[in-house]
C-alpha cells in the first residue's frame, strides 16, 4: 500500500492542482481557505505584485471556471463526508462575483451549500469616502458539502443531551455568527489573511481532533498554524514564493525545526 505521510504536514510552494494531484482518493477530512478574489492588478495590494499578475485579473467567466476545476479534484480528494470553509470577500467593483461563482460551484460540481458563516470581525475597513459603500466588518464563510451528505456530514459538535425515550440528541447551539480576529497582525505584503482564531472557531464547529485539513491558498499559513498548535494534521498549497517563505518561518515558531527542514525541500 502506497504511504502518503510525505505529503502530511508540508505547505507546498505550488499550484493547488499539483499538491491535489499527489493525493489519493479521499485523503483529506476538510479544508479551510480563502481563495484570490480577482482583484485588478493596478492596485498595490493585490496578491501577485511579484510576477502572478495574469493569475489575479481573470475575465469573470476565467476566474470562475478556474475556482470551479479547483471544485472538481475537491471532489475527488475530500472524504464523502468532509467539509469545505471557504470564506470569500469581494472586489469593489464586482460584488456580485462571489455569488455566480457559489451558484456555478453548485451546478457544475457534487457539492452544495450546507450552511453560510458570517464572520465578525473586530474593525471595519473603512469605505469614508464613499457615497455608497458601507464599511465592511463582516465577510461571509460558505460552508460546502458534498449534495448527498447535505445531511450527514462529519461535524465537531457536542451532544448536550439525548431524550432517553425517543433517542433524539440535542446539541450544544453553535450559530452562524462567528466573532473572530481580523488577521494575526503579521507584518506581510499579503494584505489578505484571516485569523488563527477564525480557524479555531471552525474546528470548534467542523473538524474534530483527527482532521487533516488542506488549505490550497495557504498564504502566510494561517490555516497550518492553527492545526499544529491544535494537534491537527495539515497540507498547504502556496503559488507565491515570498508568502510560502514566511509561512514556514512562521511555523518554525511553532514546530521543530525537522519538520520546518523537511516542509522547505519538498519545493518544487
Ligand atoms: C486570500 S489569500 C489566502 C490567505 C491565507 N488565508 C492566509 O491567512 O494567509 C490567497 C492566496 O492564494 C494564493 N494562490 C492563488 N492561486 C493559487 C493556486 N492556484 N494555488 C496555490 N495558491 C494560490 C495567492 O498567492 C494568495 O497567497
Amino acid at each position: 500500500m502506497s504511504d502518503y505521510s510525505n505529503l502530511v504536514n508540508k505547505i507546498f510552494c505550488e499550484d493547488n492542482l499539483v499538491t491535489m494531484s499527489k493525493m489519493p482518493d479521499k485523503f483529506i477530512s476538510g479544508i479551510i481557505t480563502s481563495p484570490p478574489y480577482n482583484i485588478g492588478t493596478k492596485r498595490k495590494d493585490c496578491y501577485y505584485n511579484n510576477g502572478y499578475q495574469d493569475k489575479d485579473n481573470l475575465s469573470q467567466e476565467e476566474y470562475i471556471q478556474v475556482r470551479v476545476n479547483e471544485f472538481k479534484e475537491f471532489e475527488r480528494v475530500l472524504k464523502d463526508d468532509g467539509v469545505i470553509c471557504y470564506n470569500i470577500s469581494y472586489h469593489n467593483e464586482n460584488p456580485i462575483l462571489p455569488t455566480l461563482l457559489i451558484s456555478e460551484i453548485h451546478n457544475q460540481t457534487e457539492f452544495t451549500v450546507a450552511d453560510v458563516i458570517t464572520w465578525k470581525k473586530k474593525s471595519a475597513l473603512p469605505f469614508q469616502t464613499s457615497p455608497t459603500k458601507l464599511s465592511r466588518i463582516c465577510e461571509l464563510v460558505y460552508v460546502i458539502v458534498k449534495k448527498d451528505r447535505l445531511h450527514d456530514f462529519r461535524t465537531n459538535k457536542i451532544v448536550s443531551s439525548i431524550n432517553q425515550k425517543t433517542k433524539q440528541k440535542f446539541y450544544k447551539n453553535y450559530t452562524n455568527l462567528i466573532e473572530a480576529d481580523n488577521n494575526d497582525g503579521i507584518k506581510s505584503t499579503l494584505k489578505a489573511s484571516f485569523s488563527e482564531d477564525l480557524v479555531y472557531k471552525l474546528f470548534n464547529i467542523y473538524f474534530p481532533q483527527d482532521s487533516l485539513i488542506y488549505d490550497p491558498f495557504s498564504g502566510i499559513g494561517t490555516t497550518a498554524r492553527a492545526c499544529k498548535k491544535s494537534s491537527r494534521q495539515f497540507i498547504g498549497s502556496e503559488l507565491e514564493e515570498e508568502f510560502w517563505k514566511q509561512s514556514l518561518l512562521l511555523l518554525n515558531n511553532h514546530i521543530n525545526q525537522d519538520t520546518v527542514i523537511e516542509a522547505e525541500s519538498s519545493k518544487s
